[in-house]
């Protein structure tokens, strides 16, 4: 079992501004929020280690006597029964979150600084290409506002139909190019056993969770998801477990 952690990156200067695309830092609020993640991964990997490392004992004991009632024992040796099991529990869940971690991020700036408060002792921290923004060609840098008054037919026509609509000029690229660029980061993320962190970008971010929780594509490019709100994934037998969490400072 594992978790697997999807983010934005903390807010950059140009979320302040409403440009779009560049290779902008983080704002003074995107640095807290790059501390707080931090500290709060480590919290919930300690959390899930306990967790983990509990159910595996106990079914442990199960399957060595499964017929064991308590009530057949004397209270001193149910107590110190229960105190062996809470240092192989301990000890277990110690092992569990000092296990391999991984960190994936875009290489732009604002989510590479994102990743700037975790340990690089404890965590194996890689910057990947093919995570970055969605790259919106000769668009870069402007506001949606200003592409609306300046070209709006184009602006019409990425709102008509977001997943095909490919930017235009060098190296623009619709929903569907990223899609494809990001095949290759999906088979990998599925094969790793670890846990991870992704820290990308709004694009990514919705192609990513669309393709883990199965959410149709069509939807995709409109689905609702803020900065400084992480994405916490438990794949089980059965689908995945999400829960979400939000940065309120
Ligand atoms: O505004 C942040 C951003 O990540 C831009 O860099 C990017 O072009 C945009 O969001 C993508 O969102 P949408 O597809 O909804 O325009």
């Amino acid at each position: 079992e594992r978790q697997i952690f999807v983010t934005r990156h903390g807010e950059s200067q140009d979320n302040l501004t409403g440009r779009i695309g560049g290779d902008a830092s983080l704002s003074p609020k995107g640095r807290r929020f790059s501390k707080a993640l931090a500290r709060f991964v480590k919290e919930r990997r300690v959390t899930f280690a306990l967790d983990l490392a509990r159910r595996r004992i106990q079914e442990e004991k199960e399957s060595k006597d499964p017929l064991r009632d308590s009530d057949d024992e004397d209270q001193a040796a149910d107590e110190l029964e229960e105190h062996k099991t809470e240092k192989k529990v301990r000890a277990t869940a110690e092992a569990i979150s000092n296990s391999q971690f991984t960190i994936w991020t875009s290489m732009l700036k604002r989510s590479m600084e994102t990743a700037q408060s975790f340990d690089p002792d404890e965590y194996d921290i890689k910057h990947i290409r093919f995570l970055n923004e969605i790259n919106s060609g000769s668009r870069e840098g402007m506001t949606y506002e200003e592409i609306k008054s300046q070209f709006p037919n184009e602006f019409q026509a990425r709102q008509d139909n977001k997943l095909y609509y490919r930017y235009p000029g060098m190296g623009g690229e619709s929903y569907i190019d990223v899609i494809h660029r990001l095949q290759s980061m999906i088979i990998e993320l599925e094969r790793m056993s670890q846990s991870c962190l992704i820290i990308t970008h709004r694009v990514v971010l919705r192609i990513l969770l669309s393709y883990l929780l199965e959410w149709s594509q069509t939807d995709t490019p409109h689905m609702l998801v803020p900065i400084h709100t992480v994405y916490e994934l438990r794949p089980k037998p059965y689908g995945v477990e999400l829960t979400t969490w939000c940065y309120d400072e």
